[in-house]
């Protein structure tokens, strides 16, 4: 009973991912890596660098800039999950805000962000025992991971669960605001031509718009125990 497996969970955003794989690592005493912190990370650093803007994206001057970005994860004990460190600063609140989220899907569509990251996340899962959230973790990260998992919920839905989060934080933002977030979220993890968000042919599709976060983790909790059975 002591296989460890590799847990790849990709979806939209604000599907819940985050939530379920944080649950899973717990119970299984699995590491878990949230790799959209990592690209957050980096578009908050090309936001600090001025790299972009709400009109303007130097790419060159980011991808020039990738060799002096170092990230990290750093368990806190009081709040029972790893923190995101960018070049050794603690920037987990930074990452969270609206103005990252409007900014991070460009950042993340640069091939060259995608080959430094997915190169980091294969070198945390080589050992295996682990449990990692994103958009192309089953397809490109993970291709050979034992448990994959496709997380959808309706547009409506995850935004309403987004500006509640958002809103406890005290962020200052509209309903609309983070609806139109989430949709153009959707428009370009979807089309971008650098793996693109899609369903890889041997995920599980767990739509969670009526689930509520226990019903949910039994799901896929039954599902892990099938798969280590079955090894
Ligand atoms: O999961 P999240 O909302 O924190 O992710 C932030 C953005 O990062 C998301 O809009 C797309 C991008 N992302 C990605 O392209 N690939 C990943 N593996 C994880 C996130």
């Amino acid at each position: 009973m002591n296989t460890k497996i590799t847990i790849a969970i990709d979806g939209f955003s604000s599907t819940g991912k985050s939530t379920l794989a944080k649950q899973l690592a717990k119970h299984l005493g699995y590491i878990y890596v949230d790799t959209g912190a990592m690209y957050r990370a980096v578009a908050y650093f090309a936001m600090q660098k001025g790299f972009i803007t709400s009109s303007t994206f130097d790419k060159s001057a980011l991808i020039a800039a990738l060799p002096t970005i170092q990230l990290s994860f750093e368990f806190n004990e009081t709040l029972g999950f790893a923190e995101m460190y960018l070049n050794n600063e603690n920037v987990e609140t930074q990452i969270r805000t609206i103005e990252v989220s409007n900014y991070v899907s460009k950042v993340a569509e640069v091939s060259e962000v995608r080959a430094k990251l997915v190169e980091q996340q294969q070198e945390m899962g080589k050992n295996k025992g682990i449990v990692m959230d994103g958009r192309d973790i089953g397809t490109v990260v993970f291709p050979e991971a034992e448990l994959k998992i496709f997380m959808t919920a309706s547009a409506a839905t995850r935004a309403q669960r987004r500006f509640a989060e958002l809103q406890q934080k005290g962020d200052e933002v509209s309903y609309e605001e983070v609806l139109k977030n989430v949709e153009e979220r959707d428009y370009i993890d979807t089309h971008r031509a650098d793996s693109p968000l899609v369903i890889a042919d041997d995920a599980i599709e767990i739509d969670n718009s009526e689930l509520n976060k226990a019903e949910q983790f039994t799901i896929v909790l039954d599902l892990v125990n099938e798969v280590i059975k079955a090894i």
